[in-house]
């Protein structure tokens, strides 16, 4: 790969970076992943429990389709576009397709059973 093509990249992953918003910058990955977390928390177990994510493993399109699904049917219109990204960044990461050893799955389990 060329340096220009680099630069380019480099250049529009900063752009994206800083469009996200002011408390998400200057903060490293492990940080926004906690500040997610800390949002989850708090905003996703309002209506429902928390088992109820907390049972899923999807990949970042599913999980965009979830919160999709929060904001537009279920009206969770409040959530900011930063409370979104940074619960998905943290959901992906947690409780994605190739999370299962990070955390039991009683929900998984038991929707396999069908019961
Ligand atoms: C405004 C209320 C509300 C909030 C806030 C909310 N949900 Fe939901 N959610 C619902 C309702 C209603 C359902 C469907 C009914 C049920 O199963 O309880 C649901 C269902 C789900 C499901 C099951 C699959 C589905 O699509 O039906 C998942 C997963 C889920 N929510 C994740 C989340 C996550 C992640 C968040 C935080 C970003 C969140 N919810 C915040 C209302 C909400």
């Amino acid at each position: 790969m060329g340096k220009l093509a680099l630069l380019a990249i480099i250049s529009s992953l900063l752009l994206l970076n800083s469009s996200l918003g002011t408390a998400a910058e200057e903060t490293s990955p492990e940080q926004r992943l906690a500040e997610g977390e800390k949002r989850f928390e708090a905003y996703c177990g309002t209506c429902h429990s928390l088992d109820l994510p907390k049972s899923q493993r999807l990949d970042r399109a599913n999980w965009e389709w979830v919160m999709d699904d929060m904001i537009t049917q279920y009206g969770a219109t409040w959530l900011t576009a930063e409370d979104q990204q940074l619960i998905i960044d943290y959901l992906v990461s947690a409780y994605g397709p190739d999370s299962e050893s990070r955390a039991a799955r009683p929900g998984a389990a038991s929707r396999l059973d069908g019961r």
